[in-house]
């Protein structure tokens, strides 16, 4: 039985960990008790900004203690699994940032090890949280545009942490960025089962694919469209595009996608809208969503379910098979052949 409040190590305070350190104090059931970074600057900052109590620089002394109950995983990504499976071993409960690791044998070593130690290991693919992505989900589950359909998503920037496009730290956009469009196709969709992709290297100091696009296949004939680059220079942005398609019309994410939804009214206070262009026949209908905070939501997710003795709600299966698309991507990439999954998972495992 998980103790009245939980008391949460967070583990690593960069961009994402200091998003979930921000969020700690409205959540309901736990604490954070202590930040945790090598780099002394960056755990202050987070604990002050957080009110937490502690910081410390080794997630090892951490881990060990008794009275730290759950970790929160913020650490880059080759980092995940040697955490994680420690962090299992101790009895602490986890909830891991996206991608859940580099490849599905790092995944699935991470998934056992919870399973072992019967922790809840929560993956934090927050699209699941986000309002507006569970909208377009339901609209098109409920077949407002019609099946099958295309989720297409076209982004291009730079990111400053360099590990991010480095082989064996972060593997690139096309597993660590579009891995969010991954999970929520497959959450939408099912399973993946065919996935070509290419991609190129701009950036001098990346070792990874840092640029590319990605076509996948998924059980019942939809596709997921994926086009990333993290390689631009610096300051430079490209277009940004995320809309689904289909035989009976168009969702769009945000009414600020095109210039003609200007028109329309704004949503009412506390909701967004997404937008459906059904054409002559049915016009363009607003469709709005509650305006919620998906990292808040995400984490009071992970403390409700140790409190309740699990399920998880984003459970190291699921990470797993996001991370199966990603290293099928960068398999077609690297290779120009078709890649082939078989119940979301690579032929082989
Ligand atoms: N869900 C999201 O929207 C989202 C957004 C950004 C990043 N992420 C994911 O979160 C993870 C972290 O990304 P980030 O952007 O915060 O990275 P980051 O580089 O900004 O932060 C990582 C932190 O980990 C620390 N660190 C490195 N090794 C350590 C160790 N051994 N012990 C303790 N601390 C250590 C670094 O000093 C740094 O502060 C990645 O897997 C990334 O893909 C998710």
């Amino acid at each position: 039985m998980a103790r009245k409040t939980l008391r949460i190590a967070l583990i690593g305070a960069g961009t994402i960990g200091r998003t979930h350190a921000t969020r700690s104090a409205d959540v309901k059931g736990a604490k954070l008790q202590v930040v945790v970074d090598i780099d002394e600057t960056r755990a202050r900052a987070v604990q002050e900004t957080a009110g937490a109590p502690e910081r410390a620089a080794d997630y090892k002394e951490v881990l060990a203690r008794d009275d730290i109950d759950a970790v929160i995983i913020c650490l880059p990504t080759w980092l995940h699994e040697e955490v994680a499976v420690a962090a299992a071993e101790h009895g602490k409960h986890i909830l891991c940032e996206k991608p859940m690791a580099l490849d599905v044998a790092s995944a699935r070593r991470m998934h056992e090890a919870a399973r072992r130690a019967g922790v809840v290991l929560m993956i934090a693919q927050c699209r699941r949280f986000s309002q507006d992505w569970l909208k377009v989900r339901e609209l098109i589950r409920s077949g407002a545009i019609g099946r099958p359909a295309v989720i297409r998503t076209v982004r291009a920037l730079r990111l400053a942490e360099g590990w991010f496009v480095q082989e064996g730290k972060g593997n690139g956009p096309l597993l660590d960025g579009a891995v969010h469009d991954y999970d929520f196709a497959r959450y939408t969709f099912g399973e993946a089962t065919q996935v070509m992709a290419s991609g190129m290297t701009f950036r001098a100091d990346a070792t990874a694919v840092d640029t590319g696009t990605a076509i996948i296949r998924f059980e019942h004939g939809d596709e997921l469209v994926v086009s990333w680059s993290w390689g631009l220079p610096p300051g430079a942005r490209g277009g940004y595009l995320h809309d689904v398609i289909g035989p009976k019309g168009a969702i769009f994410f945000e009414r600020s996608t095109r210039p003609d939804f200007a028109r329309l009214p704004a949503p009412d206070a506390g909701c967004g809208a997404v937008v459906i262009d059904r054409g002559q026949a049915g016009g363009i209908e607003q469709v709005p969503y509650p305006l919620r905070d998906m990292y808040l939501d995400q984490l009071q997710a992970f403390v409700d379910a140790v409190h309740a003795g699990g399920p998880s709600p984003v459970d190291g299966i699921e990470g797993m098979k996001a991370v199966a698309i990603g290293q099928a991507v960068l398999e077609s990439a690297r290779t120009g052949r078709v890649v082939t999954l078989e119940r979301g998972l690579p032929s082989v495992c």
